[in-house]
């Protein structure tokens, strides 16, 4: 987990920027670490991104662009160095409150039963335990988890301890959803079950959602626009694809869709140059 100390601090931003629909907005944002010998590392370079209320965003790109560094600035983990970070149209002070961030490694705690680790976030924000609890509790039966609320995450399978981190993001109602490779451990018929499932919550309660990918199917099954970022250092957001695809969608048939298939074969066109760059002594084609 980075902290703010890791990224060089820009003086404190007051301007407001961006609109009250706009959910996240970057604006020209460039991020910057200190390494050994008193170096900075520059991972990404003036990110222009706007994630409207409601919208579902899918980011990819090579690994080590700067995927999981965009989406701690939008979680208020790391400042930019230059540039400025708007949530809602203000400012972003210390820790974007109005967000929720499902990481991609298990962040469920392991003394703590399912329904305890689902209900702890209600909990800390001053909800009475037993009304946490039994929130809680039917957070796990919309993710088809209730006959394993008691169960530890030890107990429980990979796909189900998703489930239940899921559940432990959504039952705070975040304005936000910061999703880092969150299906990634998965199997692919697991995959394509947690994919069904967070479309089916989502289009109930529709919430801007920042997606981290490197499966570009699962990318445009799920979102409304596609985002394409250049391998780094100094990675750049290089192609925004809307995808205009019929909502609801079935993600394991819609690939089957021949305007899946276009979409698919333009944004590869555009990416397969990125994911090359980031494996040296490929040959340009070889990856076809
Ligand atoms: N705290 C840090 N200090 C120095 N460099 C960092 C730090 N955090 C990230 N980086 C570098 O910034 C770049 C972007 O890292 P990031 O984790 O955002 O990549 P990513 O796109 O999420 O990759 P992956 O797909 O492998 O998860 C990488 O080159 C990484 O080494
Ligand atoms: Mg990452």
């Amino acid at each position: 987990m980075p902290s703010a100390a890791d990224a060089h601090i820009a003086g404190a931003e007051t301007q407001s920027i961006g609109s009250a629909d706009e959910a996240v907005l970057f604006d020209r944002i460039a991020i910057e670490f200190d390494v050994a010998g008193g170096k900075t590392f520059r991972a990404v370079e003036e990110a222009d991104l706007k994630v409207a209320a409601g919208e579902f965003v899918a980011i990819v790109g090579p690994t080590g662009c700067g995927k999981s560094t965009l989406l701690n600035a939008a979680a208020g983990l790391l400042k930019p160095a230059s540039g400025r970070v708007s949530i809602f149209g203000g400012p972003i002070a210390g820790l974007n409150e109005r967000a929720g961030y499902l990481f991609q490694q298990d962040a469920l705690m392991p003394w703590k039963t399912a329904v305890e680790n689902v209900a702890i976030g209600l909990e800390v924000a001053g909800v009475r335990r037993k009304d946490a609890r039994d929130q809680a509790r039917a957070w796990l039966k919309r993710v088809g988890l209730a006959p394993f609320a008691d169960r530890y995450p030890h107990m429980l399978s990979g796909g189900q301890r998703k489930r239940v981190a899921l559940a432990q993001v959504l039952i705070r109602d975040p304005e936000i959803i910061l999703m880092d490779e969150p299906f990634g451990p998965l199997d692919a018929q697991t995959r394509l079950i947690m994919g069904d499932l967070l479309l089916r919550l989502w289009s109930e309660n529709r919430k801007a959602v920042l997606f981290v990918t490197h499966d570009l199917e699962e990318a445009i099954s799920l979102s409304d626009r596609v985002v394409i970022m250049s391998a780094g250092p100094a990675a750049r957001i290089i192609g925004d694809f809307p995808i205009p695809l019929a909502r609801p969608r079935d993600i394991g048939e819609i690939k089957l869709d021949p305007e899946f298939q276009a979409l698919h074969r333009d944004i590869w066109h555009i990416l397969k140059k990125e994911v090359l760059k980031a494996y040296p002594g490929f040959a340009d084609g070889e990856a076809e």
